[in-house]
């Protein structure tokens, strides 16, 4: 059992508590805004995540897991503390680490014995050079430390899953005592570790997160190649994965990829590479190919409809991809946002991130299934790939709607059959 305190209970944070407590380490999570320490500890989880609320009310009735505000709380109570806060985009593409530097300089202050400061923040390479600097100076009672990095690879969705059985874990750390500390925590997890220095377990996880973007902006332009030839990127992908070499994953054409990792961890990384003398034009491709894949989908719209002002168009899937509630850089936003400019009536379905949404999209209507969302549409825009709207009832579906037009920005429907039951249907290459 090792005693840990996480600082920041996001997502990564939550999670990472929520997991290490289960596999019976004694977890401290902190977080500065008191109304979400305050729902935790009265039972509440402030994300939608599968498994995870199970588990947080197990490990806290069990007395491994609990919530406070206060860092210096959680450092004198730990051996090994994590940072786990957010690092959001600058408007120039580089990382904001004022959030870790905040951390670091707090958790320096508290420490009165050695301790382990392990990042698991998402951060450019060299960060943990900057936080060791940190530590040294705020230091107050000169005790010994040692710095690591620990990127973590978990999915939105599934993130107890991948927490609970990774396929590697990583961590960068220079001193034996700590990779020992570190091993301990880990160990139960039974996945093989990989030490590294601090730089490289840096770079693996913005490598990472880099190449699988890359591997969908791949997806996407062989997907316009396809529909410019007419082959379908179903087949192709599915004959490009089976090698081994490849393999089928993040091979989805589509809108392209949202969320809180992607978008940021490109541009961070470009922006990092700018810095340290790198041209990274590949990644801006990939970027820039990202973009253009919403600009033609509204580009088909508009094909579809002529005139986007006045119609009525029902839109399924809101979050940013399937079994989250979250909208952050949603690819549905960018997908809606204009058509609404042009005058067009919205009216979306989403099986989770409604509310969420309604922050983002005030002035769109939202309706209570997907057939209250197609009602009465002159098209419906597929935006996520939830596993409900793929057993929809598509005679139902078409005889709802205004027109039995469906642009599927996530090529969940079947072209052919959509062609026997009447619909105008458009999707992604093929
Ligand atoms: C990602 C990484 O997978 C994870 O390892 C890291 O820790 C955080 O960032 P996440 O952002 O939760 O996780 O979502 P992910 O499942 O990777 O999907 C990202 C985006 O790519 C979504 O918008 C998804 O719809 C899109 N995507 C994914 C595709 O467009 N095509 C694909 O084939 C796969």
């Amino acid at each position: 059992m090792v005693k840990i305190t996480i600082v920041g209970t996001g997502y990564v944070g939550l999670v990472t508590g929520a997991c290490f407590a289960e596999v019976g380490h004694q977890v401290i999570c902190v977080d500065n805004d008191q109304k979400k320490v305050a729902m935790l500890q009265a039972g509440g989880i402030p994300i939608y995540e599968p498994g995870l609320e199970e588990m947080v009310k197990k490990n806290v009735a069990a007395g491994r897991l609990r919530f406070t505000s206060s860092t210096p709380e959680g450092v004198q109570n730990s051996e090994v503390i994590f940072i786990a806060v957010p690092t959001p985009p600058q408007p120039d593409g580089s990382t904001d680490l004022s959030f870790v530097e905040k951390v670091a300089r707090e958790v320096a202050g508290a420490m009165t014995e050695y301790k382990i400061v392990v990042d698991k923040s998402t951060v450019p390479v060299k960060t943990g050079e900057k936080v060791a600097e940190t530590i040294k100076r705020y230091n107050k009672h000169n005790v010994e430390f040692d710095v690591a990095s620990n990127p973590e690879f978990l999915r939105e969705g599934c993130a107890v899953d991948d927490l609970m059985h990774p396929d590697r874990v990583v961590v960068g750390v220079s001193s034996e005592r700590a990779v020992a500390k570190l091993k301990a925590i880990y160990e139960p997890f039974k996945a093989p570790i990989i030490v590294t220095d601090i730089n490289s377990s840096e770079l693996i996880k913005h490598a990472c997160n880099s190449f699988l973007a890359l591997k969908i902006s791949y997806a996407n332009l062989i997907a316009t190649i396809c529909e410019a030839s007419g082959a379908n990127v179903q087949d192709v992908v599915h004959g490009m994965g089976l090698d081994k070499r490849i393999g089928r994953a993040f091979l989805n054409a589509g809108l392209g990829y949202g969320g809180s990792c992607f978008p940021k961890d490109v541009s961070a990384f470009i922006h990092i590479a700018d810095q340290l003398g790198v041209d990274f034009g590949l990644m801006k491709e990939v970027a820039r190919i990202n973009t253009s894949q919403i600009q033609r989908f509204l580009k088909k719209v508009r094909d579809t409809l002529w005139i986007v002002k006045d119609k009525q168009i029902g839109v399924l899937g809101l979050a940013f991809k399937p079994n989250t509630d979250d909208m952050r850089l949603a690819p549905s936003l960018d997908v809606i946002r204009p058509l609404l400019k042009e005058g067009a009536k919205i009216r979306a379905y989403d099986p989770k991130a409604m509310e969420k949404a309604r922050e983002y999209l005030p002035d769109i209507e939202y309706a209570a299934d997907p057939y209250a969302a197609a009602a009465g549409a002159d098209a419906l825009l597929v935006c996520t790939e939830w596993d409900e709207f793929k057993t929809l009832d598509l005679a139902k579906l078409k005889s709802v709607m205004g027109h039995p037009t469906v642009l599927d920005g996530r090529n969940i429907f079947d072209p052919k059959r959509m062609k026997e039951l009447g619909f105008t249907y458009k999707s992604i290459g093929r």
